[in-house]
Parts: structure tokens; C-alpha cells; sequence
């Protein structure tokens, strides 16, 4: 959450990286943007004799920002930092946005996290006579490093490293900081817990909280660790430490992105876009992995942690929101191929839960972002309870995927969109050849199964594809629900499917705000029934498979107490379409994997719920992609 971004070099384009990097970060949060630009001596006429750092900060997305900015501002800098923001401490206003100043203007700077005991360095700082004008957590540490850098300055006058660290040290929280003085040309950064990443280009850094602003410029890139301090020198060297200076060798990786990767494409939003990814991106997780005829899954990132899945009593799932759905299908699926028991909790409950966590236990994080705070904090916490750490991650190089033991990408590439669609089909995908190499080396599963479930996970992407064929279909019968009448939906399904009825029901509420509840089919007379009426649709999903007869039942319970009826069933049914108001149909694969084809009509038709009402799909309020915070 919060995105930041920064370049220190020698060209002077530094205004321009940074908004354009902040419109890249702005699935981290919209809610306010900031600006910082530094001016070496010279460079203004009030800025003879030394630096001088103007802050351009607004409520609203980086355009807004943008448009606030007076043209007679000086568009060129070699130092600049930026901040797209996702509100915690304080409600998103000009005031509450970064870049945050210290109150003698010493420090300027942009933060991503939380520093939880800001109350306290509060406490402390009004003592010394600190005043604040904002009400966040990140104007107090501002604060609290340049309180750090007066207390220093007889001894060791300007200087801003050592002031950070100090300051640092009484940190409790989370940070990725990039930090600014007119008091000198270093530029310090840090991070514990939120990620930070500095690209290293021929002209200097592009510093940011992902490598998406960064690829443009460079491809080789620094992932800061956790409590590393960074210190550009003469914009053109840098140096990393630990909070107590001890110098690190910075591990330089190389990004494999590029920048088409990172546009909409020809679509008219990223979900869009996204959506139509997934025959591709399914593809991609399975690609080399869904070996043919009888070999063996080739799942190199998995070896590490082989023996102790394969002699697991338990295997946990932790996840947060779509990818908690997907941590239910992948439960699904290990519990039936591979017969092992599977809990599935949700990270920011497991981590505080006190779970019963054997050494040699099996604990599996699902995430798209691979920086999601309760995920990983749910994963250091088992970790230390003596459990190996399993990762399915999208975003290469994240903090979850360099914490586990051993992992899989989904290889789904960027997600821009905040409800997440193509991530969501990639962990699915990815569950599955888990749960298909699991059951097969337990010997679960026979030669046929094996060859019929490879078989059948190897047709999705077409299966997707032809889903999609059918879009503008989709999206018709969708339409006939975009009345602002419809105000609550159920979303019902058994076995399988249930945990997509959870994700549909998902989908709608963040994208469309309408409010839509999930429910296991079987359950809706024991409560939801009692919403149902004309204004309440159910959108069904019920495939053919051993429940069909039963869901089938439920939905003619909702008919009779005159509810709406969407069922999403399997090409040939014709049953279904006697008793629903409309029905779309797909193909049909085994059952295990039914929800990797179920959910793709769910997606078209909460877009189109969305889009219809006018929201904005790929930035729905008060939601962030990345939740660095707990
Ligand atoms: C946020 C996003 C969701 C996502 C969840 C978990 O709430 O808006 O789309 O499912 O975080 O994120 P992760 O990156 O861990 O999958």
C-alpha cells in the first residue's frame, strides 16, 4: 500500500520519472499524491547557497497532483521523490499527504508502512517542543530523524545517515523510506517489511517500492532486506549498510518485465485486459511444468521441500482475499488427489490465533503480491514455530517469495487491476499441478487418473479461450443486472465451486459496491433464503457434476419465492434453463477444475455490473492491490 518513487542522478528528468512512475504505482493506493524536488545551488535564484526542496502535494490520483502544479515551477531536477497514497493514519487530504516535511524543514520524505509506536515518538517530540500539521504516523518520523540529526550535529554535523539509523533504531513498524535534505546531496533510503527496490541506471537510480517504474530506465535492480539502510553519494555511488553500518554487498538481480507487460493494451481497463490475459497466463503457470504422458510434474522450485510435504499430517494454507479463495480450491484438490488434511485460515487470523504448528509442518502461503503484511507476518510466525515455508507467488522477487523455503511463481505476470482475475486463475493453476504432483507421488493416483487429469488441466487455457469467445454474450446477459435495483446478490454453488460463489460474490462487492454474499448452496435455507425476492438475483453455478441434481433443487427454491436466477452451467445442459432467467454455458473438465473455467464468467459479468453503475474498475475506492499493512 502507498507507492513511492524516486530518481537521483546526473540528467535532469527527475519530475518527469517520478510522476510517471507514480501513475505506475497507483494500484498501491489513489487516494493522494506527492512530490518533492530538490534544487542544487544555482538552479533557483533563491537557491544560491544551498539546496532547496519544493513539495507539491493533492487529494486525489497522480493526475490530480499533476494538474495542481503551477507551470512556473522549474520541471528539472537530478533529486526527486514521490508518493501515490493509501490512507492509515489520517483521511486522505493535501495535509496527510507525503512527502512529509520535518517542522525545522530539515528532512523531507516519502513512507510506505506503518511505524506503530508513532504515538509515542509523538508523545516525546511535543515534549521537545515538536509541532505537527498532519495527523500521520510518517510526519513523526520525519520528525524523529531530524530531532536525531540536531542531537547529532555538534559532533557530527549533516549527517543524515547517521540521524536515519538512529532514528531507525527506535522504530517499531514497518518502513520503506526514501529520504531528502537541503542540508546535503545524499540521498538516504530503508526498509523493514515494506518492499523497496533501486534500479541502477547509466545515469543514476530510479528508486520505487516495485520494479514497474524501473524497467523503463534499467533492468538491473537492488531488492533492499529488511533493516538495510542505502546512502546515494554525489548522485552516482551508492553504498548499503545494516542499522549498524556494517556494509553488504547489494545482490544485483536482473528484472524480467517489460513495458508493454505493464500497459492496458488496447483495452479499456487493466481488468479487462487482465481478464483476456488468462488463456495465456494459465498457460504460462503450466508451461513446462504439466509434463507429457507419464513423467513426472517438472517442478524444480518444489524439490527443496519435497520430503516434508510428501510426510505432512497436516498442510496449512494462509492466504487474504482472492488469494484466501484460491487457498480453498487448492485445499480441495490436495485433500481429494493427494488425501492429505489441508486447514485453510485466513493469514491475518492464523497469525494471531496461536495455531497448533508442528515442527515439520507444512505451511503454504498464497499471494499475488508476495508483500501482503498478514501473509508474511503469518509465515515468519510458523516459521519460527518450526514449519517449513512453502510460497505460491506471482511477483518474482518479492519479499513472501524470497521468505519461503521454497515456492512457485504462477508466472501470471504484473496485475495492474486491483481485483485481482488472471492472479487468481494462475494460483489455481498452480494448486493443481501441486496437488497432481502430491497425489501421484503419495501413489494416490493411478496411471489413467493421471493421464486424464493432465489431460484435462492441459485443455483450460483453450477452455478459457473459448469462454471468452463469448464475451459480448456474457456481457449482455450481464446487463440485464446492472439496476441499481439489484442491491444484494447471492452467489450459490456446492463442492468445487463454492469457493468461487465466495470469489464471484467478491469480485461484484469491491468492483461494483453492490453487496453479494457467497454461500455453499446447501446452506441458503438455513438464512440467505430469507433475502431472496425480485430485487435479490442468485447467480448459480453448477456445473455437471455429482451435485448437479441438488443445486438444481436450491435454485428452484429461489424461483419460488420469485428471486432472479443467473446460472453458470456446462454446454449441453438443458435442464437448467427451463427453471433460470438466464443461463451461460461452458465447457466442461474435470471437476476438480471446474473453478478455473467457472469463475471467468463471473469476472465479465462483475465488470460489466461495475462498469454500468460507473465505477472505476481498476481503482475501486478504499481498495489497494498491495496491502503492505496489517
Ligand atoms: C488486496 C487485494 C486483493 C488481494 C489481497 C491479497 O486486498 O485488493 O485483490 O486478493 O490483497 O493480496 P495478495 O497479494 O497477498 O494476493
Amino acid at each position: 500500500m502507498c507507492g513511492i518513487v524516486g530518481y537521483v542522478g546526473s540528467k535532469y528528468y527527475g519530475p518527469d520519472v517520478v510522476i510517471n512512475g507514480l501513475r505506475r504505482l497507483e494500484y498501491r493506493g489513489y487516494d493522494s499524491a506527492g512530490i518533492a524536488i530538490r534544487y542544487n545551488p544555482g538552479e533557483r535564484t533563491d537557491a544560491m547557497y544551498g539546496n532547496v526542496i519544493e513539495n507539491w502535494r493533492e487529494k486525489g490520483g497522480v493526475d490530480e497532483l499533476y494538474d495542481s502544479i503551477p507551470e512556473s515551477v522549474i520541471w528539472e531536477s537530478n533529486c526527486v521523490i514521490g508518493h501515490t497514497r493509501w490512507a492509515t493514519h489520517g483521511v486522505p487530504s493535501r495535509r496527510n499527504a507525503h512527502p512529509h516535511t520535518s517542522m525545522n524543514r530539515t528532512i523531507t520524505l516519502v513512507h510506505n508502512g506503518i511505524i506503530e509506536n508513532y504515538e509515542t515518538l509523538r508523545k516525546k517530540l511535543i515534549q521537545e517542543g515538536y509541532e505537527f500539521e498532519s495527523q500521520t504516523d510518517t510526519e513523526v518520523l520525519a520528525n524523529w530523524i531530524e530531532y536525531m540529526y540536531n542531537k547529532i550535529y555538534s559532533e557530527t554535523p549533516g549527517d543524515l545517515e547517521l540521524a536515519v539509523r538512529l532514528a531507525l533504531k527506535d522504530v517499531v513498524g514497518a518502513y520503506a523510506i526514501l529520504v531528502i535534505s537541503p542540508e546535503t546531496d545524499n540521498v538516504i533510503m530503508a526498509k523493514k517489511s515494506s518492499p523497496l527496490a533501486i534500479g541502477i541506471a547509466d545515469d543514476g537510480f530510479v528508486i520505487a517500492s516495485d520494479a514497474t517504474p524501473i524497467v523503463e530506465y534499467t533492468k538491473d535492480v537492488i531488492y533492499l532486506e529488511d533493516e538495510q539502510i542505502a546512502v546515494i553519494e554525489n548522485n552516482s555511488d551508492i553504498r548499503i549498510t545494516d542499522l549498524n553500518a556494517v556494509e553488504v554487498d547489494p545482490v544485483i538481480e536482473r528484472v524480467d518485465l517489460d513495458l508493454e507487460q505493464i500497459e492496458k493494451g488496447g483495452f479499456d481497463s487493466f481488468m479487462m485486459k487482465e481478464i483476456n490475459e488468462q488463456p495465456e497466463t494459465i498457460q504460462n503457470c503450466i508451461r513446462g511444468r504439466l509434463t507429457d504422458g507419464l513423467d513426472q510434474l517438472m517442478m524444480g522450485g518444489i524439490d527443496p521441500v519435497m520430503p516434508q510435504l510428501l510426510r505432512a499430517n497436516k498442510i496449512f494454507i494462509i492466504a487474504c482475499g482472492t488469494s484466501w479463495h484460491a487457498a480453498l480450491t487448492g485445499k480441495n484438490m490436495i485433500e481429494k488427489l493427494a488425501r492429505i488434511p489441508v486447514e485453510v485460515d485466513y493469514a491475518s487470523e492464523f497469525r494471531y490465533k496461536d495455531p497448533i504448528i508442528k515442527s515439520g509442518d507444512v505451511v503454504i502461503g498464497i499471494t499475488q503480491s508476495g508483500e501482503t503484511a498478514d501473509t508474511k507476518a503469518a509465515m515468519e510466525m510458523a516459521r519460527e514455530r518450526g514449519a517449513t515455508l512453502f510460497g505460491v507467488v506471482n511477483v518474482v522477487g518479492s519479499s513472501i517469495a524470497r521468505l519461503a523455503d521454497a515456492g512457485m511463481y504462477t508466472h501470471s505476470g504484473i496485475e495492474v487491476g486491483v481485483a485481482s482475475t488472471k492472479a487468481f486463475t494462475g494460483q489455481v493453476a498452480a494448486m493443481a499441478l501441486l496437488a497432481i504432483k502430491l497425489g501421484r507421488q503419495l501413489g494416490n493416483i493411478n496411471d489413467d487418473t493421471y493421464l486424464r487429469l493432465k489431460s484435462s488441466l492441459k485443455s483450460i487455457p483453450a477452455k478459457v479461450a473459448k469462454i471468452l469467445s463469448q464475451t459480448e454474450d456474457i456481457l449482455a446477459i450481464a446487463d440485464e443486472y446492472t439496476d441499481e435495483k439489484y442491491h444484494d446478490f447471492l452467489y450459490l454453488a456446492r463442492g468445487h465451486n463454492f469457493p468461487i460463489a465466495l470469489e464471484g460474490a467478491l469480485k461484484l462487492k469491491e468492483i461494483s459496491y453492490a453487496h453479494a454474499e457467497g454461500y455453499p448452496a446447501g446452506e441458503m435455507k438455513h438464512g440467505p433464503i430469507a433475502l431472496i425476492d425480485e430485487n435479490c438475483p442468485s447467480v448459480f453455478i453448477l456445473p455437471n457434476d455429482k451435485d448437479y441434481g441438488k443445486v438444481i433443487s436450491n435454485m428452484q427454491e429461489v424461483k419460488a419465492r420469485s428471486g432472479k436466477v443467473l446460472a453458470i452451467v456446462n454446454e449441453g445442459d438443458e435442464l437448467a434453463e427451463t427453471i433460470a432467467d438466464h443461463v451461460i454455458k461452458i465447457p466442461e473438465c474435470e471437476e476438480i477444475f471446474m473453478p478455473l473455467l467457472t469463475v471467468i464468467p463471473l469476472q465479465l459479468i462483475s465488470y460489466q455490473i461495475a462498469t454500468a453503475r460507473g465505477k472505476n474498475v481498476d481503482k475501486p475506492r478504499n481498495l489497494a492491490k498491495s496491502v503492505t499493512v496489517e
